[in-house]
């Protein structure tokens, strides 16, 4: 039975990594950090007596910032895959705490292929990069496009990138990075600008909200859907030589278009719900995303299913649902009918 561990477990791609490990007959460990209030809803079902996978699912309190801990860890579990999904991962945070985030996010990496180079050299070792490391380079990106990143957030990802490269040359590492674009879901976190539409459109229509506060509406994204990402993750690492791969959509869409296609959805003008309070601006932001992910297509056989129209459809639906409104339904439809589960979101 291969084993991997997860950092970043609790999160939204964690959570449906997870999924997509346990249900390939992996034995799944991974990282959680201790909170004091409860960090592991997207989880919890996995691990409750009622699910199958409970036997083959094990969590380990660490951190990312915690060397001794980590290397316990690792030398214990002695994972064949290591997929390293945690990070302080919120843009606009990053500015607020530079030094944190190039502590977790950067230094992290550092100290986490420092112990696989030391103790289990053959084991395969994903990165979770990030299109935003592009951050000024005009769109679209490739694996070739230059990084000019905008946020302490975006270098300390570029940081981290290099690091991988400079452990796959140096010491022969199976470490990828998979370079990835926007990607959403009805786990979202709700500070990301996607999610806190979607929940924002669910307390509007329950009343217990009139307006959503928003920053910069003009930025444009390549979106996707997250549970499509998290296979290729691990598509990355069953290949035969370790690399890099740009992933993303191909299609980019703005803020302004979001919240449009959104309201649109339920018969709202977004105009009459929306105001923009300069508190979200960021001192830089990055304007435009937009992947060419020709070498994913071809060397990990690989299309989007789920596209803007769907995606925002989806998390719609889910939201209204989670606050006890009917939903359209549409979004909902087109997830069941690709075979993603709808119930855990
Ligand atoms: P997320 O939902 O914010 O999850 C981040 C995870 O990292 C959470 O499990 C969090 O734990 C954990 N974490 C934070 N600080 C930690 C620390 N010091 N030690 C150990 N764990 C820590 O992020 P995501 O959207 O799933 O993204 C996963 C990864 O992909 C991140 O590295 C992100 O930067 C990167 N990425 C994301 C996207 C995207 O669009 N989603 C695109 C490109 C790259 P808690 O639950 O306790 O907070
Ligand atoms: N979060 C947020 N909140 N963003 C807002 C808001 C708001 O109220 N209003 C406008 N935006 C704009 C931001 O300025 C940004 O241009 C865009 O919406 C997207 O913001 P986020 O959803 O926070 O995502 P991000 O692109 O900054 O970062 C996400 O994607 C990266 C990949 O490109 C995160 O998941 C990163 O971890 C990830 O690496």
């Amino acid at each position: 039975m291969p084993k991997a561990l997860i950092t970043g477990i609790t999160g939204q791609d964690g959570s449906y990594l997870t999924e997509l490990l346990l249900s390939k007959g992996y034995e799944v460990h991974g990282l959680v950090r201790w909170a004091s209030s409860f960090n592991r809803q997207r989880i919890e079902h996995l691990y409750l007596d009622s699910s199958p996978y409970k036997d083959r699912l094990f969590l380990h309190y660490g951190d990312l910032a915690d060397t001794g801990r980590l290397e316990e860890i690792i030398t214990t579990i002695r994972p064949d895959e290591i997929y390293n999904l945690a990070a302080q991962s919120q843009v606009r945070v990053s500015f607020d705490l530079p030094e944190y985030t190039g502590d977790v996010t950067g230094l992290g990496v550092a100290r986490l292929l420092e112990i696989i180079r030391k103790n289990i050299p053959a084991a395969r070792f994903y990165q979770a990069s990030s299109s935003e490391m592009f951050g000024a380079s005009p769109p679209p990106q490739n694996e070739d496009t230059h990084f000019r990143p905008q946020s302490p957030y975006a270098a300390a990802k570029v940081y981290a990138y290099w690091m991988v490269r400079n452990y796959r040359d140096g010491y022969n590492l199976f470490a990828c990075n998979g370079i990835l674009f926007n990607h959403e879901s009805p786990r979202r976190g709700e500070s990301f600008v996607t999610r806190k539409i979607t929940m924002g459109i669910a307390r509007i229509l329950a009343g217990k909200e009139k307006v959503i506060r928003l920053g910069n509406l003009e930025a444009k994204r390549d979106w996707g859907y997250a549970p499509e990402y998290v296979e290729l993750m691990w598509r990355m690492l069953q290949q035969d030589k370790p690399a890099d791969y740009v992933v993303g959509t191909g299609e980019n869409h703005s803020v302004k278009e979001f919240l449009e296609e959104a309201f649109d959805y339920i018969g709202l003008d977004w105009k009459d719900h929306v105001a923009v309070d300069p508190v979200y601006f960021r001192p830089v932001d990055v304007n435009e995303l937009l992947a060419d992910a020709t070498q994913a297509r071809t060397l990990l056989s690989w299309q989007p299913r789920i596209k803007f129209k769907d995606l925002v459809r989806i998390m719609v639906d889910a939201d209204l649902e989670k606050i006890g409104l009917q939903s359209p339904g549409a979004g909902k439809k087109v997830a069941l009918e690709y075979g993603f589960d709808w119930v855990k979101g």
